[in-house]
């Protein structure tokens, strides 16, 4: 059975159409690579994969359930990870710092910090 199914799925910006009816899947242990172009819709696809970009049509399915439109917490929960182009970490705060502020928001407490934020 495939862990990760892409089905006909589309998803415009304005004019521009970025991902046009694409499918594919990926079974247990395969190792696939999408390859393409600068604009070719490859982020635009992973995007509408893990909840960041709801398609304009099409279905994603994770281990037979359809996960389409889902939050990325709740996909990231089902065991989706995903890394970005840009990886950015907060430049005046410390390493400890920095993955403390991970490990709060891992915790769903990161809202925590917001009144300190505003003494400043
Ligand atoms: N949020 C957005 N708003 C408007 N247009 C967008 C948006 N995101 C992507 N696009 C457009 O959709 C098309 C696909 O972009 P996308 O970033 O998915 O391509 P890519 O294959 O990841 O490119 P790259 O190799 O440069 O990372 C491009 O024409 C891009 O300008
Ligand atoms: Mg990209």
């Amino acid at each position: 059975m495939s862990v990760l199914e892409v089905i006909e799925m589309s998803k415009s910006f304005g004019g521009v159409r970025a991902l046009d009816n694409v499918s594919f899947e990926l079974r247990a242990g395969e190792i696939l690579a999408m390859i393409g172009p600068n604009g070719a819709g490859k982020s635009t696809c992973f995007n509408c994969i893990n909840g960041q970009l709801r398609p304009d049509r099409g279905r994603v399915r994770l281990n037979g359930s359809d996960i389409t439109g889902t939050v990325p917490r709740r996909i990231w929960h089902l065991g989706v990870g995903r890394t970005f182009q840009i990886a950015a970490t907060f430049g005046s705060m410390s390493v400890v710092e920095n993955v403390q502020m991970c490990l709060m928001s891992l915790n769903g407490r990161s809202g925590a910090l917001l009144p300190r934020a505003g003494e400043l």
